[in-house]
């Protein structure tokens, strides 16, 4: 097996920052370096002030603090990077289309394609070239084409290497792993190079939770993950708005079948509605493939999970107009929680984007609170939506940071990410500031609801009549 002593991925992101400090502090013989277009972003993972990295993950600032300038590197010098590395891996986004074919649908390929082409271009020497964006089925073909007309006769192996961690937990995720998944070919070559990756995550994993797959089993099985986890969520929120016309609870009916050991209790929390840059992506993409080959039904049957999310986050804005009686119109609506989950920065897809959006419709006036989004962040994407001119988003909607004083005079309080934080907030003190009746409703079922209603709320939790 090549022992592996230099690496570069290309991507500084929400994959490539913690996966490659992770791998850069279990392996301090090796050095890594992880470049980027984007000089903001590399300026940022190179800040002295550790508050200041691009993402906010539990347990990363420490991990660049103890790597940084030893075996972890970032950089805008991608060719440098490049030249230098024996393993390359992708991590660059893969976002769905937003033009032409497949529009809507499709995985957007465009930034893999230059990096192979970048790679071709470069590379002197030989080169393992490992996918850790999540890819369509059968991307390692394309990319093995272009590296392999080069013309510069050096040789490339193609890995296929999804990555399984999810935001919020990712340090723990990765260092835990339930397994790592590692395609390739068959060839002696490819085996080596198979081994090879292996022999990395052998450095903190038992070999036994690294399983070796051909490439097209590798790159379906992380969209087949993704969209197993998103059903389970899409599968729960359909049986919520069930609870919500009989007496049955939700939080029962979930303990209720995941005690069957076949089911198992995880991803069966009923939300607003599932977000983050994943899900929706991987399954439309999933979808957009099954039809193409002429699989109506099969993809017919995926998108259902994405039509129940959509509904999921409409039925909850339609419930909050419902009983803020039939009217939303000039009245102060505050939102706990902007980001697509607790613990992280990242807001992409997220279900509060969408719910304050359909709010803003109906002319609402919202103040946002969230413990690790800014104002910017918020603001640019409602604008992104395009729904409405950004004046008009900065005039309607006001960003604070401090959540008790924000429900001052507030009809209603919306909760929409899980952070610990809410669950400590004085509800007390906010009842008392609040115009009465005082509506909570609770998209994270984090409040407990005989304390609510003893303070005096009208609260709603998803999924409770
Ligand atoms: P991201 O947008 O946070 O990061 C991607 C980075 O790639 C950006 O900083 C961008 O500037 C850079 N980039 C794009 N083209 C480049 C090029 N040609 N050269 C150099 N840099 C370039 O994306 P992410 O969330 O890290 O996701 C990356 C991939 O990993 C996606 O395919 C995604 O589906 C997959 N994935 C994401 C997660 C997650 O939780 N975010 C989990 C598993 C897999
Ligand atoms: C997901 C996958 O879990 C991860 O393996 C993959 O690598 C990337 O996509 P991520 O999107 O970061 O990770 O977070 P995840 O914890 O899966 O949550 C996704 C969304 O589903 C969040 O909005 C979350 O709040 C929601 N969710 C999750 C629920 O509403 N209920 C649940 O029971 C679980």
């Amino acid at each position: 097996t090549r022992k592996i002593t230099k690496i570069c991925c290309i991507g500084a992101g929400y994959v490539g920052g913690p996966t490659m400090s992770v791998i850069a502090k279990k392996c301090p013989e090796i050095t890594v370096t992880v470049v980027d277009i984007n000089q903001e972003r590399i300026d940022q993972w190179n800040d002295s002030d550790l508050s200041k990295l691009p993402i906010y993950e539990p347990g990363l600032r420490e991990i660049v603090q103890e790597t940084r300038g030893k075996n972890l590197f970032f950089s805008t010098d991608v060719d440098k990077g490049i030249e230098e590395a024996e393993m390359i891996f992708i991590s660059v986004n893969t976002p769905t289309k937003t033009y032409g074919k497949g529009k809507g649908q499709a995985a957007d390929l465009k930034y893999v394609e230059l990096c192979a082409r970048n790679i071709a271009k470069i590379a002197k020497t030989d080169k393992i070239v490992v996918e850790k964006s999540t890819l369509p089925v059968r991307t390692a073909a394309a990319i093995k084409s272009i590296l392999d007309n080069s013309g510069n006769g050096v040789n490339f192996e193609i890995l296929s290497n999804p990555e399984f961690l999810a935001e919020g937990t990712a340090i723990n995720d990765l260092f835990h792993a339930d397994r790592v998944l590692i395609g390739g070919d068959d060839t002696p070559s490819g085996q080596e190079a198979k081994d090879s990756l292996s022999s990395i995550y052998e450095h903190w994993l038992p070999k036994e939770r690294i399983l070796q797959t051909n490439v097209w089993s590798s790159e379906l099985s992380k969209l087949v993950a993704n969209a197993f986890l998103a059903q389970r969520v899409s599968s729960i929120n359909s049986i919520s708005a069930l609870c919500e016309k009989t007496d049955a609870n939700i939080e029962e009916v979930s303990k209720a079948i995941g005690y069957d050991s076949r089911i198992g209790p995880k991803f069966l929390n009923a939300s607003v509605g599932f977000g983050g840059s994943c899900f929706q992506k991987d399954i439309l993409n999933l979808v957009y493939i099954a039809r193409s080959f002429g699989l109506q039904e099969v993809a017919d049957y995926w998108e259902q999970v994405i039509i129940l999310n959509d509904y999921q986050k409409s039925r909850f804005v339609d419930h909050m107009i419902t009983t803020l009686y039939n009217t939303v119109a000039g009245k102060k609506i505050v939102i706990y929680g902007w980001a697509f989950k607790k613990d992280t920065n990242d807001t992409r897809e997220s279900a509060a984007i969408y719910v304050v959006d359909a709010l803003l419709e109906e002319n609402a006036e919202i103040t946002v609170y969230d413990p690790q989004v800014s104002e910017n962040k918020i603001y640019a994407d409602l604008d992104y939506l395009d729904t409405r001119s950004p004046e008009e988003n900065r005039k309607l909607l006001t960003v604070t940071d401090e959540p008790v004083k924000a429900a001052m005079e507030a009809h209603a309080i919306a909760i929409l990410t899980e952070w610990d934080e809410f669950k400590n907030l004085d509800w007390q003190d906010i009842y008392k500031s609040m115009l009465k009746p005082a509506f909570v409703f609770d998209g994270r079922r984090l409040l407990n609801k005989e304390t609510m209603d003893g303070i005096g709320f009208k609260y709603y939790k998803i999924g409770q009549k």
